[in-house]
């Protein structure tokens, strides 16, 4: 099986699969999300307990499913199927594929729309640059959460974009895609922090806002946040990276190309703070604003540098052609079985399975206008649906992951597909099997409330 090739075709080298996981990590959940959910729950510490849970839950997952990818080849739900049968396991593991496809599609519902703001202030600041007045800008971004209409043609337009790429397949589509964008959108963060340094005493105030820790800041629900954003942020925990693993070359190094992955993604994510948080200081915006975050305090900056009407088209275009890029693998999953197991041709895949993400979507456009009122556990749809994907879903999906890859698998199928030296291979064997999934267990019981 170690070297059964997946139908669907291979990345065309390593590089390229370290492009196409990175554009499947580096995605809105860095420029957008981690700013704002860092905000929200106090700064230093949260940022602390994010980044605990990248390196002892989030790099030896992302190892365990992109191996489990490669092991089985195939879409995710087939490919537990194969991998318990060759363990002799229970064949109800495949549900946990199932659990990851319909993470995938619940997430992919809501990201379009939040694309789809970033789509729209490509158009913004195209036709009329932006303002340096916080409370214009600002007035901007709620007129535009104010108008169903725009949200859903926003949200139309990147769906069509994702599944147009998806429809090209893993070589013609998928990376071609990656191998421009991610070096660009780096190159415009970095200046974007150049900027933030001109912002003086504020500056300092936004790096110790970032860094410095108040421990008394966080509660469980923040420390759940945290650990969701950690499987969020990596792509973790839904087979996004378990498919893309299927199309990886038998010879690249898995552990070495998650360990490059998580961290560009991390230095990505961090970044996007040091670049956000002293302008919100400088403007004197809130650092709790929530999802409207950067939509509030970015384009201020853009309205006072020289140039920054040309930047700022720049960075909207790039920050939709990152969420493009993790948008194509959170679908993935679906269509791979689609073609594997329906029989149909990646196009129709790619259309049906765009149209019930699509028409989900629709309904998180509206809850943030018309649908506003109506709340399920005191939550919008929006609210609803990122608890329940990026807080319990992924959470538990990774904790699955952890327990199949440690504990279910034969070690010696494990230990071929990683390759690593002996202690290398100890020192995950240990994370994966008992720090990881221990973490998530423990995490997970504190927020039902059970300790
Ligand atoms: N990692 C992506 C981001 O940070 C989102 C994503 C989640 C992608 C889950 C794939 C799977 O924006």
């Amino acid at each position: 099986m170690a070297n059964k090739k997946s139908i669907h075709g291979e990345w065309s080298s390593r590089f390229a699969y370290i492009l196409a996981a990175t554009g499947s990590a580096v995605g809105l959940g860095n420029i957008w999300k981690f700013p704002y959910i860092t905000g929200e729950n106090g700064g230093g510490a949260f940022v602390i307990v994010y980044l605990a849970c990248i390196v002892a839950i989030g790099i030896p997952i992302m190892i365990a499913e992109s191996m489990m990818g490669r092991r089985g080849r195939q879409s995710p739900i087939n490919t537990l199927e194969t991998l318990s049968t060759e363990a002799n396991a229970n064949k109800n593991w495949h549900y946990l594929g199932w659990m990851g496809v319909s993470a995938g599609v619940l997430i992919l519902s809501y990201y379009s729309v939040i694309a789809g703001w970033a789509s729209a202030y490509v158009f913004k600041a195209i036709f009329g640059g932006f303002s340096s007045d916080a409370i214009v800008v600002k007035a901007t971004f709620d007129d535009l959460l104010a108008s169903p209409i725009q949200l859903v043609f926003w949200h139309t337009a990147f769906m069509v974009a994702t599944m147009s790429v998806v429809m090209r397949g893993v070589n013609g589509g998928l990376e071609k895609a990656v191998r421009f964008f991610m070096p660009v959108l780096f190159a415009l963060l970095v200046l974007l922090v150049g900027y933030a340094m001109t912002t003086g005493e504020a500056y300092f105030k936004g790096v110790r806002f970032l860094f410095s820790p108040d421990f008394s800041e966080i509660d469980s629900d923040a420390v759940l946040t945290a650990m969701g954003h950690a499987f969020f942020t990596l792509g973790l925990g839904m087979g996004a990276i378990m498919v893309y693993g299927s199309y990886l070359p038998k010879n690249v190094s898995i552990a070495k190309t998650s360990l490059y992955i998580a961290g560009a993604d991390t230095v990505v994510a961090l970044l996007a703070g040091i670049a956000i948080f002293p302008l919100v200081f400088a403007n004197g915006l809130e650092p709790s604003a929530g999802p409207g975050l950067i939509f509030q305090s970015l384009p201020i900056a853009f309205g006072n540098m020289t140039g920054g009407w040309l930047f700022g088209i720049l960075f909207f275009v790039l920050l939709v052609f990152a969420a493009l890029t993790s948008a194509i693998s959170l679908i993935e999953p679906l269509v791979a079985w689609l073609v594997e197991n329906k029989g149909f041709t990646r196009t129709k895949a790619s259309i049906v399975s765009g149209l019930c993400t699509w028409t989900l979507g629709v309904s998180v456009a509206l809850s943030f206008n018309v649908w506003s009122g109506f709340k399920i556990f005191d939550k919008t749809i929006f609210d609803l649906l990122d608890y329940l994907t990026a807080n319990l879903m992924l959470p538990i999906g990774g904790l699955c992951i952890a327990i199949f890859s440690g504990w279910i698998m034969h070690k010696k199928h494990v230990s071929a597909e990683l390759d690593l030296p002996g202690f290398q291979f100890k020192v995950w064997g240990i994370l994966i099997r008992y720090i990881a999934p221990g973490a998530v267990f423990l995490v997970l019981l504190d927020v039902i409330g059970v300790i």
